[in-house]
């Protein structure tokens, strides 16, 4: 006599899909033992009949369950077994396929390691920023035709003063936060992109990056820059390089200067060595007690340098290269002749 217990242990069983296929023609098939059972119980009396009816449906019901179960098991199977075949291994191997940074990110990523390793905290700050942190915080009022020394980019969306947002038109637009966020004494660094509306020339573009220096302490003074400066350009263009200042205007510092390098080369034609040609690379300056002042500094007691040095200008220099369009331009010739 057909068993529940028994059928189930034999559904237990069953390893593979073909076997599933037998055990479900030896039980629950049309001539499988469940339907012979229900021929045999028509011949039985109607009080035995009724009761062996209710237990062999509970069965059919049950051992269908079990079976279907089991069914859906392998079929899951089959699925994650089709699923891994057909898997796409989409990683490159490591040891043949490499790429490499842009110049860019090289000069700017050396740059990092340096001020890191010369006592400098680094910030990359954000690309969007205020009316106030681009210019009222360095002590250019909005009003002031310095505003339009610089040619903004400005976004839709607004700051809570109902300002239009605008794209930083340079890294200085990092110092009010970085006083704020750091306190005094403070030496920190922000190297990142900054916008503006340019006609695009060899040596201007819209985007580009500039690193911002910035150094408060007590009795900072012009000297402590100069060492610095010509200290950290060394560094930075891998060359010893002699440092000249000229007097120049920017809102934020009093008194402001612009640095030229310039360092010894190679004459191929003499044989000799020679010095270059004395070639602008950044604006800095002594920072003005307002910036000071506006951070919530008291300008009698701190002072310090400020410098923002353009990253793509020092890639320029390092390398040779005539024209900054190159660096963004994606043409694959410049970038693998770097890789
Ligand atoms: N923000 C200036 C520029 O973009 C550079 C600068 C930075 C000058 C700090 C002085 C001090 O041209």
């Amino acid at each position: 006599m057909l068993e529940l217990k028994h059928a189930l242990w034999e559904l237990e069983k069953v390893v593979d899909i073909v076997q599933l296929d037998n055990f479900f023609q030896i039980y629950l098939g049309k001539k499988g033992l469940l339907n012979e059972e229900f021929k045999v119980m028509i011949d039985l009396a109607p009080e035995a009949k009724k009761e062996r009816g209710a237990q062999l449906s509970e069965i059919k019901t049950k051992l269908t369950e079990a079976y279907e179960a089991k069914q859906q098991h392998f079929k899951m199977g089959q699925i994650n077994e089709q699923l891994e075949k057909d898997l796409v291994d989409i990683s490159l191997d490591a040891t043949t396929q490499h790429g490499s940074y842009s110049i860019l990110a090289e000069v700017r990523r050396d740059a990092e390691e340096i001020c890191k390793s010369m006592g400098f905290v680094m910030e990359y700050g954000t690309e969007v920023v205020t009316k106030f942190e681009n210019f009222e915080s360095v002590n250019i009022p909005l009003t002031h035709p310095a505003t339009e020394m610089h040619d903004t980019i400005y976004l839709n969306d607004k700051d809570p003063r109902g300002e239009n947002l605008i794209l930083r038109t340079h890294t200085s637009s990092m110092q009010n936060y970085l006083i704020k966020k750091y306190g005094l004494p403070l030496k920190a660094v922000v190297p990142g992109r900054t916008y503006r509306f340019e006609n695009m020339d060899a040596s201007h573009d819209t985007m580009f990056y500039q690193m911002e220096g910035i150094v408060i302490d007590k009795d900072i003074s012009v000297a402590h820059f100069k060492e610095m400066i010509t200290k950290l350009l060394s560094a930075l263009l891998h060359k010893n390089v002699e440092t000249r200042m000229r007097p120049w205007y920017f809102p934020f510092v009093e008194p402001g200067f612009e640095i030229d390098v310039r360092y010894e080369v190679y004459n191929k034609e003499t044989g000799k060595k020679e010095l270059s040609n004395w070639m602008e690379i950044l604006g800095a300056g002594m920072i003005h007690p307002n910036v000071l002042k506006e951070a919530g500094v008291d300008a009698t007691q701190w002072s310090g340098f400020a410098f923002g040095v353009g990253i793509s200008r020092l890639a320029a220099v390092r390398y040779g290269i005539k024209d900054i369009r190159y660096f963004t331009n994606g043409d694959l010739r410049f970038a693998k002749s770097f890789a």
